[in-house]
């Protein structure tokens, strides 16, 4: 999507209108640059009442030169962030480009800055499709959209400012989404390692180091090499940094994230239905990805870190298996009770290696349990958090983005179910089974978040964990009532990068 952002110039081939309940006229300005005929029919559709501007409605005028779409908002008092948003997605996926690409939406009585960055961010977000392995319709349209915002003049300048941002932000959402949607047997360890360096080559505030196989074992990274060696494609450890350079003594967030390009289950092999989804099993890696980009093209001047755990987890004669005991990263010993348990197994040497910037708060992002989807949906990411002053700031980080999510328990028995392994320091299976099992394997994570400077003297560093199986991918739509997230059609979400942007920049 391209955008410009202007007074009220002339409309391009398809004007948008998205109206407030309650105008028993179209409001000033709103027919400026149509003719006369034009102007008539948007005056009669509006006061004879046929379009009545309630949320959904959506009422389609063609004239010629000009497709009019009139789009309902509801009610201006209660309008939130969320139905701006949503409308806005809504809309750009109705309309088509075969009326115009070029297209002018004006924002007119009743709309404030936020509220229209909110519905741009929508239209922006859902102007998606990932084509990459098939052939496109004859007919099909390659041009991008090409969107006019038109407003007052006195929100020229904030508006302008926002969409760019809000562009900036979407367009790393966009490439989170790529890489969870590419298949495994093109998005493999090593080839998410290789996009990540070419991502940073012509950048020069962002550097980004590979752990391979061999690195991986000098420095013991028994979490990713356990379960990554069933695989020709072998494990490594993608470390971003953004503007290395600044903060030299001061602590900065650091985020971690899931990467299994596929996760088979391992020799605790998954039955068919559902491996299809473990694709996506690398979803947290690709947000740690998508958030660098959004930081970086926004232009951020601040550091941070990022760190993606990548590992493709098979069976073979080369995988590790139930009753392995094996060392991670950070001393500890895990005995495998299911190898399909990996995530938080390639995850320990993660926050281990978190733990080295000294962070801020190092929060974690992992498709990790089938659990959280059966208790949350897919609309809610769990949280957990050692630490309240984190959870707070990131829960209201990703209400505000429209990401919602919900912060779960830790505590002593779901601790006791994971570390009470009679043959290693914890068990990667909760002795609970199903019980409180996303808890559990939070409570495995925990037990690899490190203390200040290693010392256990010292407090934990402040983490929250989130557990984004259900909401990675999915419309999680099998009922009415649920509805469709609007803000993707089909594949992976690219969630929390904008949450994870915002509150790293203003929360
Ligand atoms: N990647 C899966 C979790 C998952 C399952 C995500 C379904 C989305 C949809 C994870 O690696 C896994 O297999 N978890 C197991 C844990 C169990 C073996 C302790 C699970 O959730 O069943
Ligand atoms: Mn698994
Ligand atoms: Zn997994």
């Amino acid at each position: 999507m391209e955008i410009s952002v202007s007074e009220f110039l002339e409309p391009g081939s398809q004007l948008i209108l998205p109206l407030f309940e309650g105008n028993e006229k179209a409001p000033n300005n709103s027919l400026s640059g149509l003719e006369r005929s034009q102007r008539r029919l948007v005056r009669e559709a509006i006061s004879s009442g046929d379009f009545d501007a309630k949320k959904g409605k959506r009422l389609s005028i063609w004239t010629p030169g000009c497709n009019i779409i009139l789009v309902g908002m509801g009610e201006k008092e209660t309008i939130g962030h969320k139905r701006a948003r949503n409308i806005g997605a809504r809309l750009i996926s109705a309309i088509s480009k075969k009326k115009g690409a070029d297209i002018t939406v004006r924002f007119t009585s009743g709309w404030n800055s936020e509220r229209m960055n909110d519905f741009a961010e929508g239209m922006m977000l859902r102007d998606y499709e990932f084509l990459e392995h098939q052939e496109v319709p004859e007919d099909y349209i390659d041009d991008p959209w090409s969107v006019n915002f038109q407003a007052n003049s006195r929100y020229q300048t904030s508006l302008k400012k926002d969409l760019s941002e809000s562009l900036a932000i979407v367009g790393g959402v966009h490439i989170a989404r790529d890489l969870g949607n590419e298949p495994a047997n093109v998005l493999y360890p090593m080839e998410y390692a290789r996009r990540a360096q070419e991502w940073a080559k012509n950048k020069n505030n962002v550097a980004v180091d590979i752990y391979d196989w061999e690195k991986l074992h000098e420095l013991g990274m028994g979490g990713l090499i356990n379960v990554g060696k069933g695989s020709e494609r072998k494990p490594c450890m993608v470390l971003f940094t953004l503007n290395p350079n600044e903060d030299q003594d001061i602590r900065r967030p650091c985020i971690v994230g899931k990467g299994i390009t596929f996760d088979t289950g391992g020799i605790s092999i998954k039955p068919t239905s559902g491996m299809w989804d473990m694709k996506y099993d690398m979803c947290g890696a690709a947000t740690v990805f998508g958030l660098m980009e959004a930081l970086h093209s926004t232009g951020y001047e601040r550091r941070v870190n990022g760190i993606a755990c990548l590992a493709e987890n098979m069976p073979g004669s080369g995988a590790y298996r139930p009753g392995d005991v094996f060392k991670t990263y950070s001393g500890k010993t895990i005995e495998v009770f299911s190898t399909d348990a990996e995530g938080r197994n390639v995850l320990s040497d993660g926050l281990w290696k978190a733990g080295e910037f000294d962070p801020e708060y190092i929060i974690d992002l992992a498709t990790l349990t089938g659990a959280v989807v059966t208790a949350l949906g897919n609309q809610i990411s769990g949280m957990w958090a050692n630490d309240d002053d984190i959870a707070r700031r990131l829960k209201k980080a990703a209400s505000r983005s429209g990401e919602s999510v919900w912060r779960m328990p830790l505590n002593a028995q779901f601790r006791k179910y994971m570390t009470d392994s009679a043959f290693a320091d914890i068990r990667n299976g909760s002795i609970g089974g199903r019980a409180g099992s996303s808890n559990t394997a939070a409570s495995f994570l925990e037990f690899f978040v490190p203390h200040r400077n290693f010392d256990k003297e010292e407090e934990k560093i402040p983490w929250a964990h989130l557990d984004i199986a259900g909401t990675a991918w999915g419309p999680g739509s099998k009922a009415r009532s649920e509805g469709a997230n609007p803000l993707f059609q089909f594949g992976t979400s690219g969630i929390h990068v904008r949450t994870l942007h915002r509150l790293i920049t203003s929360g």
